[in-house]
């Protein structure tokens, strides 16, 4: 074991801890950044950094033997999931018997995987699940920041309406007013400007090329870029990649992490301890929540409140395709990033937002036994409105109406939501394809008070800040990263003024 010292320590380089990382570090505070994940900065054999959907190799996976995308099968056939060599790849899934989560693995965290749709929360919904947070504030202040930050921009409607690679979406918007709804444009991360050049054939093709969950090599603004590049830049951030935070305990005045290093591989390098003054949390959902439920329950922080690992359940996102008739093309050449959402929010029996995506695992996979046709299902990430599930109640009856006038069918409804005890995970589960259960009592379920920065309970532990996903309490009703961004704009903003600057610690 060696040891080591850092004023600030901040776990994970997802959302919520690049953005605390890099404010912490122009306000002068030195600061490391832990990742269980790699650095994607070195390119594989072919030349590239991160592999395609439509050929995955080791790069694309947590440590499986086999490839786990989502909505990867067609007819209930599994057709796009490939054969893979356990390794440190970027897109993790993580299965908890009947509910399996992703998460996106690399310095970057689900930047790196994920769609990158940038979506505000209604206010007026902003204020109902996070009722203690001055929405007011958040509208005008840290919302705009975060989006800034994030580098988020949309795709001009002129090429849109003409370009062969968003035929998917304008087919989706035609058959949405058929069922008497709207649509709306979603903003991204991903750079339409580069986009374009790659569709006029002036740049290497990312997204028109079948790239988003296992990474993009081009156009992509991932945390790498924006915060986290921003971050570095200040040289008071030093980031430890293939790091995995393990446990914490208190120790003079701030904590000791202890830390276990491996290879991309697998191979454990040794263990570390870490300690710092002030500990932020950002391991995303289920990173952040393990390592309290473990301190919790193995008793290194007992004062823990009770209501941690309380309503852990999922974001209310649940996936579904359809198949359109022949007649009615989707089109053979699809953009893997998402701009189009059906927007039936005001529905007053079946609310729901759904965005429009190209398959995940990529069309040619389908349309190749379909010579001639191109019935590409269009896989939908459906928010719903908490009350209304995330059960999949509402969803059924919506797709079975929207089904109605081309006739086009509901292929799988991919897992729909429940409320869930987290249980917790085995600390070493890098073990190719085996993950086992660590035998403690049994953990509650997460909820750190959200809108609160500190954690607390009796007399609380100063210095211990949760800065991710895990403030979230619920759906929000549309993607969570720019809320997660923005709320951590705002806790670190407070942390600094009334904590860290005021040396009050
Ligand atoms: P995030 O999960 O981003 O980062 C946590 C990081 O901490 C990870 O890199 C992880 O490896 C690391 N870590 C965890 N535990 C650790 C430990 N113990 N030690 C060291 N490191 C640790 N959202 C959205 O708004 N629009 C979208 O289009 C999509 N699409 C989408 C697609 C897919 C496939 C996924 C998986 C997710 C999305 N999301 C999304 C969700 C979005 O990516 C997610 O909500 C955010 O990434 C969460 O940000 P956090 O800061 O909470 O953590």
């Amino acid at each position: 074991r060696d040891g080591a010292y850092a004023p600030a320590l901040v776990i994970g380089t997802g959302y919520g801890a690049a953005v605390t990382a890099l404010r912490l570090a122009e306000a002068g505070v030195r600061t490391l950044m832990l990742e269980t994940g790699q650095l994607w900065t070195r390119p594989g054999r072919d030349g590239k950094v991160f592999c395609g959907m439509l050929t995955p190799d080791r790069r694309s996976t947590w440590f499986r033997r086999r490839t786990a995308a989502p909505m990867a099968s067609f007819l209930w056939l599994d057709v796009v999931n490939r054969p893979v060599e356990p390794y440190a790849g970027i897109l993790d899934r993580v299965d908890f018997g009947s509910m399996a989560v992703y998460a996106g693995r690399g310095v970057g965290g689900g930047s790196l995987v994920n769609g990158g749709m940038a979506v505000t929360p209604r206010r007026s919904y902003f204020r109902e699940v996070l009722p203690r947070v001055d929405a007011e504030e958040m509208y005008r202040r840290y919302f705009p920041r975060a989006r800034a930050g994030l580098r988020v921009n949309g795709v001009d409607r002129g090429w849109f309406e003409g370009t062969e690679w968003y035929r998917y979406s304008r087919v989706a918007r035609e058959e949405a007013g058929r069922a008497g709804h709207g649509t709306v444009f979603l903003d991204n991360i991903y750079d339409f400007r580069y986009m374009r050049r790659e569709a006029a054939g002036k740049a290497p093709k990312s997204a028109l090329a079948g790239e988003l969950i296992y990474g993009n090599n081009h156009g992509r603004m991932s945390l790498d870029r924006t915060y986290l590049a921003a971050a570095l830049g200040t040289g008071r951030v030093t980031v430890a990649a293939l790091h995995r935070a393990v446990a914490i305990r208190p120790h003079a005045g701030g904590y000791v992490v202890t830390v276990e290093r491996s290879d991309a591989s697998g191979r454990p390098l040794g263990t570390k301890e870490i300690a710092c003054r002030q500990l932020f949390l950002g391991g995303g959902s289920l990173g952040t929540t393990e390592l309290l439920l473990r301190a919790r329950e193995t008793g290194t922080l007992p004062r823990l409140g009770r209501e941690i690992g309380e309503g852990w359940g999922p974001n209310g996102n649940v996936m579904t395709a359809r198949a359109n008739l022949p007649h009615h093309p989707t089109g053979c050449h699809q953009s893997t990033v998402p701009v189009l959402g059906i927007d039936a929010w005001d529905d007053p029996r079946h609310p729901v937002f759904a965005e429009v995506t190209p398959r995940a695992g990529g069309h040619r996979d389908l349309d190749q036994p379909l010579p001639g046709d191109h019935p590409q299902p269009r896989a939908r990430h459906v928010h719903l409105r908490p009350g209304h599930g995330p059960d999949g109640a509402a969803l059924g009856p919506r797709a079975e109406r929207a089904r109605g006038p081309l006739g086009a069918g509901v292929l799988r409804p991919d897992e729909p939501g429940q409320r869930h005890r987290l249980p917790l995970r085995p600390l070493r589960p890098r073990t190719p394809g085996v993950r086992r259960r660590l035998h403690l009592p049994p953990a509650r379920r997460l909820r750190p008070r959200p809108g609160h920065r500190r954690l607390r309970a009796g007399e609380g532990y100063r210095n211990l800040y949760v800065t991710d996903g895990a403030l979230v309490p619920g759906s929000l009703g549309v993607n969570p990263f720019v809320t997660i961004t923005a709320l951590a704009e705002r806790n670190v903003e407070r942390v600094l003024r009334q904590d860290v600057l005021t040396g009050r610690t």
